[in-house]
């Protein structure tokens, strides 16, 4: 598909009506950021979005993750379709409920016990709660450039603007307010550090006094960049807040049943205190959890800390997880396999296309979830700053490109692969993206 090919012009009725009644014509600001046109949709099915001119998009933003298995996936559908008529709510529990933390604890390697709620927002503010209740401390370490909500108390540092050099030795960065209305107060309970430096983790914990409750931390960062984490920094952290009684959060919303039916902690070996869970764990349907250690969660249990909603547990949410993990976990998680192999083939193509057109594009992840970016090959692309000091400029054409022709990964360059893409599909993207690459050459 070309960009001769496509017309926008019912989104943009649709959103020039929509703005006078939703704000910004979106329902999350997340979708305020990048599109030329923003798109309005009308089915998707597989690796494939289909907005309402009648594109067909092939697409790699999977709805910012969360269709691990493709949109639509049959044995999800079928089992969300026969469960409605039993209806939704039932403000008590359900069979499913305990079949989902069985998959969960199967595949989890730290989920001795936990709790289910409906966003990861959700779920981040309940681990910092039971950190908090644990501890008796207050503050927490988060890293620059790392999102883990909306909720004012995280909302913090997660796309700072960037000096244009570093101040030697100064790892504590300012914490950075990103929203208009939050409260100022948020920010004194946080300490935002640069991902991957194990030293200004040390320095902090072992700085007396430090009151520290939890290090908050998403065990690979998908938010900015899809950079992996050094080797020796997982195990680091982890040693590190062993010692000083930190509570370590993997915040696995992302990474989570994608990068490993276990999420990252399974993948590099690290096991945290607590970890979060949202997005591909039910292909779609809106859940999430928290999972962690049995002396922790059983705080939950005896009322001592508070975590509730409505809307938790609701059955089709919890039949669409557990039909979910039930794909991911058969034939030894072949799923997951594919899902990987196929990534990989991408990194793979799209490196060599690179090498091939003389262009700095460069990838930093892995297959399941992985990030393009722009610059040299001596550039050391290991947290936020280094990943803003990229060529953005070039990304955003390379995106914008590839959108015109049909090929969709999301505004930031980030590439979520579902085990609906196939051999077809790679073609497709690295022709289009052979095209995309001309005219990126520095
Ligand atoms: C790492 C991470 N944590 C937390 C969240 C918040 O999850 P939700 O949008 O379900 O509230 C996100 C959302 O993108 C995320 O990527």
């Amino acid at each position: 598909m070309t960009d001769n090919s496509m017309s926008f012009e019912a989104s943009r009725q649709y959103n020039a009506e929509a703005e006078s009644l939703i704000a910004g014509a979106v329902n999350s600001n997340v979708r305020l950021s990048g599109a030329t046109v923003p798109l309005c949709f009308e089915r998707a099915e597989g690796a494939y979005l289909f907005d309402i001119d009648g594109n067909r998009m092939l697409d790699y933003a999977l709805g910012m993750g969360p269709a691990i298995l493709g949109h639509a996936p049959k044995p999800v559908i079928d089992a969300v379709t026969a469960a409605l008529g039993q209806g939704q709510m039932y403000g008590g529990q359900h069979r499913a409920e305990l079949a989902l933390a069985r998959l969960i604890q199967a595949a989890v390697p730290n989920a001795e016990m936990l709790r289910v709620g409906m966003s990861g927002s959700e779920m981040v503010q309940a681990a910092l709660r039971l950190s908090r209740a644990a501890t008796g401390r207050s503050k927490f370490i988060k890293f620059e450039g790392q999102y883990h909500g909306w909720f004012d108390n995280v909302l913090i540092s997660n796309a700072p603007p960037v000096p244009d050099v570093d101040s030697p030795n100064e790892h504590v960065r300012q914490p950075h307010l990103e929203t208009r209305g939050q409260v100022k107060s948020a920010a004194e309970d946080v300490i935002v550090l640069p991902w991957n430096d194990l030293t200004a983790v040390k320095a902090v914990l072992e700085a007396p006094g430090s009151d520290v409750a939890a290090l908050l931390t998403e065990p690979m960062m998908c938010n900015t960049g899809v950079i992996p984490p050094k080797p020796g920094f997982l195990e680091g952290l982890r040693e590190l807040t062993a010692k000083h009684g930190v509570i370590l959060i993997f915040d696995e919303v992302i990474t989570g049943f994608r990068v490993a039916l276990g999420g990252a902690q399974s993948r590099f070996g690290v096991t945290p205190d607590l970890a979060t869970f949202a997005k591909a764990m039910a292909g779609g349907f809106p859940i999430a959890a928290l999972t962690g250690r049995r002396d922790l969660m059983e705080m939950f249990g005896t009322g001592a800390v508070n975590h509730s909603g409505t809307y938790n547990t609701n059955v089709p949410s919890v039949v669409a997880a557990v039909a979910t993990l039930e794909v991911l976990s058969a034939d030894d998680g072949a799923a997951l396999k594919r899902v990987e192999a196929t990534g990989d083939r991408l990194i793979e193509g799209l490196r060599r296309l690179a090498h091939d057109a003389g262009v700095p594009l460069r990838v930093s992840g892995v297959g399941a979830a992985f990030n393009t970016y722009f610059a040299d090959a001596a550039h050391d692309l290991v947290d936020y700053r280094s990943y803003r000091r990229t060529d953005l400029t070039l990304q955003k054409n390379f995106i914008q490109r590839l959108a015109l022709a049909g090929i969709r990964p999301t505004g930031r360059g980030t590439w979520f692969v579902s085990a609906a893409h196939g051999a077809a599909e790679v073609e497709a993207t690295l022709a289009a993206a052979k095209t995309a690459l001309q005219g990126s050459a520095a």
